[in-house]
């Protein structure tokens, strides 16, 4: 595919430094100028200061030259025209006033993480203690896997991202969102209806199941008020997932086992209802998930950091 990976995002948040600290906590490496590096590639998020908490920029790569002009004239086709400095397009999706930029940058090489042993009945994988209960050091995401956006216009939105940008659609949450990917990842980028442009998540993986519930579990122990939703397992996408409330009030995503797609011919995207669209199994998803309490304040634009 023409994109071959989610680069980064930039986030604008009222108070930087304590969101830092967050991020930091999280198991992300604070970098110059605002950035914060994962374990496997490089800088994948920058916050930077903003009168309310936002998507600010979302970085994919492409593999060549061609490939940007490609994006470009698609683009233009769409009314949604972009603008080619070097190495990189720059675009604005209109509803939302994220900034994409389209980079042409190498491939992500993963070194595989050696597969956990899991003993199963009849089936010996392992002597000994689980892995999972001997590990004692900090989690460190491996990589930014992907981000959710609400959009007040979906369907401009999940355009500009498929038909301009040359994302592919995944599932389909019926009316409510589309999961696109511009990676072998089955999502890179969640777009959801709402009433407000607004971040909803920061997605992060970690090596298995296990690190999901170490990573959530060691900021969960001095602040039991991060604790937003987990643990559990989506159906699109299949991961584990534990998600955490910085805070500026953006959701963030331990993950592991995420469904790839490293053929189209292999998938068939689906269209979701109900809790499908949510979840396969964990607990129920608190209301603040879908409607975070900041909406409102979003909306109107009185939203301003609890200190
Ligand atoms: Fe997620």
């Amino acid at each position: 595919m023409a994109l071959h990976r989610l680069i980064s995002v930039t986030i604008g948040v009222p108070a930087v430094a304590r969101t830092a600290e967050y991020y930091t906590e999280f198991g992300l490496c604070p970098d110059t100028d605002g950035w914060f590096t994962t374990r496997d590639a490089g800088r994948q998020l920058r916050i930077v200061p903003a009168a309310s908490r936002r998507l600010v920029e979302i970085r994919v790569g492409v593999d060549t030259p061609d490939d940007l002009a490609a994006a470009s004239a698609r683009l233009e086709r769409l009314g949604a025209a972009g603008e080619m400095a070097g190495a990189t397009l720059t675009a604005y999706d209109r509803p939302t006033g994220v900034r994409a930029v389209v980079e042409v940058a190498p491939r992500l090489g993963q070194d595989p993480a050696p597969p956990t042993p899991y003993n199963g009945p009849g089936r010996v994988e392992r002597a000994g203690r689980a892995p999972g209960v001997l590990r004692t050091g900090p989690v460190r995401p491996r990589k930014l896997g992907h981000v959710v956006l609400g959009s007040p216009d979906l369907d401009v939105s999940t355009a500009f991202f498929t038909d301009g940008l040359g994302f592919k659609t995944s599932d389909i949450i019926k009316g409510a969102g589309a999961f696109l990917r511009c990676s072998t990842d089955h999502h890179n980028l969640l777009v959801l209806a709402a009433p407000v442009p607004y971040l909803h998540h920061t997605s992060w993986q970690v090596d298995d199941i296990d690190e999901v519930g170490r990573g959530a579990a060691a900021m969960l122990e001095d602040h039991p008020e991060r604790h937003v939703w987990g643990l559990g397992r989506h159906h699109a996408g299949s991961n584990f997932f534990w998600y955490l409330k910085d805070p500026a009030g953006n959701f963030s995503e331990y993950y592991s086992d995420l469904d790839c797609i490293p053929e189209d011919s292999l998938w068939t995207p689906e269209v979701l209802e109900g809790a499908k669209g949510l979840f396969n199994w964990g607990p129920p998803p608190p209301p603040s998930f879908l409607a975070p309490e900041d909406l409102a304040a979003l909306m109107t634009g009185a939203h301003t950091e609890s200190r």
